[in-house]
């Protein structure tokens, strides 16, 4: 009752809550409200206007890809709060002076996309960005920016400005910071262009002049004036990077200088082994060059890099590092080239590296040669280079006592020597996923490393064979093997002593069962990633060690669900749980989980993907199983039903007691004291009667000693009911009861109750005083039918009628005995 209550509930509140959302926008809800009251999104809106019903209160506008057409002062509502205002692709032409006065207090203003000749003397006093990408500009002076000096970012890229001429005002912006020009027309640069540069160079600023044409930059333009970095990327269809570039690049201070090939599209010719040489005489910190050379002769990369702190070479290198005596250098880092040989060599004995990155060589690498006395070497990254490595890692880094970092994911195939870390005890990183390893499964190899925080060897083929493969790693945080196996018992002790693990991913592992006791000391685990395991239960989640995990995936595993006790005793900070994919059943038999999941819908991931099968093996989510029919508690009502039959059976079974017991209270007379009146009492079907008078009573009655039998038809007193009848005349007053068993037989209701009742009372006189006669084969299921008598034919003699004279003889001489006997 209270599930169904609280659905209503719950879609009555998200009406509620959507209509919130939508009403306050009027009927077309073409706007979106993204964050409350404050973002509201009207992205391809079609709409040719600003829709009153935007709050005041908003503070962030996207209206790009709408027809606005020229914008007016009455175009916006009064927005004091606009901070962001998008108006990219809006078929924006003329802007009226005043345009923005209903939302002067915006700082961030977007225009890309329209065709906006000129901005005009707008009251934008507080503006601080301002995005004129693409707008057919042909020149800095149009937009008249000034008076708002609080200007820090321009970006008019993708225009038709064809100089660096900057605006006189831009001296007084003592808050610009960066002038984005890319993609424009700038085919020269002089002097003169970069005057007002020169009077801004204490300012720190960044300069994109990627992808435009330039064709010659003339000696000096760039002497004396200082910058924060400067981007010069060619485009390929246009300017390769030139010695003349470089040269007049000359005097020029940068921190950080960005050069070379805009995309890595084509190789390109370069125009000699010097082009770099003009790099000589610029004075710059960090370096960014990309460059896919074809040449007569490499490029010397590095010859006027010597004073560099970080390098980023892109696609410089076609075989072989060219030897640098480096003199500062922290940073190198190098991608995507066709190395040969990780160039360890050329980079021993720099006392200053810190950090060393050679990835995605697109050539299977040599990783041979030593990394030799890098006293600073931090961090390694060696990722996607197809390098095979024999003994590792030792060897490889000798006297780098330093390095916290080595990643070498995603490379071929590493075998390790005998204690392959020593030396590197300060690994806090490792990194080996997808990457072939040898023997980590079933040695210690990684025990020295006390420090490692995080180890990821995920999908090396690593099967672990023993308890000791983890053995050391007492401060680990997160470990990562997921794809791989284990053997034995392994899982069971392979994290014992892993006592500061917070996340642990054995997903993908074909697991089908985790003990209890595996996570038993891994006190602080709060991640456990198990999915694409072959699970059936979670049932180790209710060891109370587990109190800190807070997000478990076990999706795609074999669970079908999760009995009560389990989900009752789940740990408590648990609030995100993925149990999506799993071949989950949707009876009433699940109604507790289903009904669990329900309650706990927002701890569950995935809920989309989190369904159970129907009866009709259709695939419903869990949570949309209407339960309001198992509402009847199932467990109590199946035990009801359960008792309730089982006290109709027992009735069943016992009717004749209960009657027997009925007749008892009418007036017993305790047959002890009593002389019986019959020697037998026959219980028979009156079909058989033939049999019994022609047969029965001329042997028994008319033989020597004559018997005298009770039959019902004829000794049963006149007026007395059957059943007293039975009781008083035939089976308390006879000394034994006959019981003539054929076909009839069962059909008779009375004959069956009549041998229950004398075979209850058997039972009460404890002496077997029933003589089975059989008159003809029945089959053995009828005998089951009536209670009692089956057993009792399996386990007493019986007496079978066969008809020849022979066995005639046999037969009467029997039933006498059988009659006289116990006398
Ligand atoms: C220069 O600007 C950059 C960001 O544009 C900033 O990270 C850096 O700290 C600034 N340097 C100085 C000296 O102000
Ligand atoms: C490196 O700096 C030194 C002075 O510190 C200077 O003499 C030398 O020319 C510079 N080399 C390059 C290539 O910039
Ligand atoms: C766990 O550590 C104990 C001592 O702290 C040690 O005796 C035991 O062998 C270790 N077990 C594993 C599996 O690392
Ligand atoms: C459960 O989470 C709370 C809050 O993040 C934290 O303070 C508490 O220690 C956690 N409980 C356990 C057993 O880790």
């Amino acid at each position: 009752m209270t599930i169904v209550k609280s659905l209503e509930l719950g879609v009555v509140l998200q009406c509620i809550l959507a209509g919130f959302i939508l009403l306050p926008l009027g009927k077309e809800e073409k706007c979106k409200e993204v964050l409350p009251n404050t973002h509201f999104s009207c992205v391809g809106t079609k709409l040719n206007y600003i829709p009153a019903e935007i709050p005041v209160t908003a503070e962030n506008l996207d209206f790009s890809f709408n027809y606005l057409g020229n914008l007016h002062q009455a175009m916006f509502p009064q927005l004091p709060h606009l901070r962001v205002l998008d108006l990219t692709r809006c078929h924006i032409q003329l802007i009226a002076v005043n345009a923005f006065h209903n939302v002067r207090n915006v700082t961030t203003l977007i225009l890309t996309g329209n065709q906006i000749k000129e901005l005009g003397n707008q009251s934008l006093n507080l503006i601080q960005e301002l995005v004129v990408v693409d707008n057919s500009l042909s020149s800095l002076e149009e937009l008249h920016l000034w008076p708002s000096t609080k200007l820090q970012v321009l970006n008019a890229g993708t225009n038709n400005i064809e100089s660096l001429m900057i605006p006189h005002y831009f001296v007084n912006l003592s808050d610009f910071k960066l002038l984005d020009l890319h993609a424009n027309k700038i085919r020269v640069i002089t002097v003169a262009h970069t005057l007002i540069l020169q009077e801004m160079s204490g300012r720190n600023l960044t300069l994109i002049l990627s992808r435009n044409p330039i064709l010659h930059i003339e000696p000096g333009a760039f002497q004396g004036i200082y910058l924060h970095e400067f981007c010069l990327l060619g485009n390929h269809a246009v300017a390769n990077l030139t010695k003349s570039h470089v040269m007049g690049l000359s005097g020029l201070k940068v921190d950080k200088l960005v050069v070379g090939q805009y995309r890595d599209a084509t190789k390109i010719l370069t125009s000699g082994e010097d082009t770099l040489d003009g790099l000589c005489s610029v004075n710059f910190q960090e370096i960014y060059f990309r460059h896919r050379e074809t040449g007569p002769r490499p490029i010397s990369v590095f010859r006027c890099m010597l004073n560099a702190t970080k390098i980023t070479i892109v696609q410089g290198f076609e075989h072989d590092m060219e030897f640098v005596q480096f003199r500062q250098l922290k940073e190198l880092h190098l991608r995507n080239h066709k190395l040969r040989a990780i160039p360890a060599r050329q980079l021993s004995h720099l006392h200053t590296l810190e950090t060393l990155t050679i990835t995605d060589n697109r050539l299977p690498v040599e990783f041979g040669e030593s990394f030799v006395d890098l006293p600073h070497l931090k961090h390694v990254d060696l990722s996607f280079n197809e390098i095979k490595v024999r003994e590792c890692c030792r060897r490889l880094f000798n006297n780098t006592p330093q390095l916290r970092y080595l990643n070498m994911r995603h490379n071929t195939e590493i075998y390790f020597d005998t204690m392959p870390f020593k030396g590197l005890e300060l690994l806090e990183v490792l990194d080996l996923q997808h990457t072939q390893l040898s023997a980590v499964g079933q040695y210690p190899l990684l025990s020295n490393l006390n420090r490692l925080k995080y180890l990821d060897i995920s999908y090396t083929g690593t099967v672990f064979m023993s308890q000791i493969p983890l053995v050391g790693l007492s401060n680990l945080e997160v470990l990562i093997i997921s794809g791989n196996g284990f053997q034995g018992d392994s899982l069971r002790y392979v994290f014992a002593n892993l006592t500061n693990l917070e996340h642990l991913d054995i997903s993908n592992c074909e697991i089908k069962a985790l003990s209890w006791h595996s996570f038993t000391r891994l006190k602080k685990l709060r991640h456990l990633v198990l999915n694409s395991n072959r699970l059936l239960a979670v049932d180790f989640l209710t060891n109370p060690s587990l109190g800190a995990l807070a997000w478990i995936d076990a999706g795609q595993n074999n669970i079908v669900a999760i009995p009560q006790n389990v989900l009752s005793s789940l740990p408590t900070n648990l609030s995100i749980f993925d149990l999506s994919h799993n071949p989950m059943e949707c009876s009433c038999s699940n109604e507790d989980f289903i009904k669990w999941t329900i309650h706990q819908r927002e701890k569950l991931k995935n809920l989309n993907e989190t369904l159970c099968k129907t009866t009709f093996s259709t695939y419903i989510r869990v949570i949309d199983v209407d339960i309001t029919n198992c509402r009847y508690n199932w467990g109590y009502a199946i035990a009801i039903l359960f008792m309730l039959s089982f006290v109709a059976a027992v009735a069943y079974r016992y009717k004749f007691y209960l009657r027997y017991g009925f007749i008892l209270l009418r007036g017993y007379r305790n047959p002890k004291h009593m002389e019986f009146q019959y020697d037998a009492f026959v219980i028979y079907s009156s079909e058989d009667e033939a049999w019994v008078m022609d047969e029965l009573v001329e042997n028994i009655e008319r033989g020597v000693p004559p018997f005298r039998l009770c039959l019902h038809m004829r000794d049963f007193e006149v007026g007395k009911s059957i059943t007293s009848n039975i009781i008083d005349e035939g089976i308390v007053g006879s000394r034994k009861v006959i019981v003539v068993v054929s076909r009839h037989f069962f059909d008779s209701a009375w004959c069956c109750f009549e041998f229950e009742l004398a075979q209850s009372w058997s039972v009460f006189e404890e002496t077997p005083s029933l003589i089975i006669v059989i008159l003809e084969d029945v089959e053995e299921e009828r005998t089951r039918k009536v209670l009692g008598l089956h057993k009792y034919l399996k386990k007493n003699t019986y007496l079978k009628w066969k008809g020849n004279y022979l066995s005639n003889v046999k037969f009467w001489n029997r039933l006498r005995n059988a009659i006289i006997a116990g006398k």
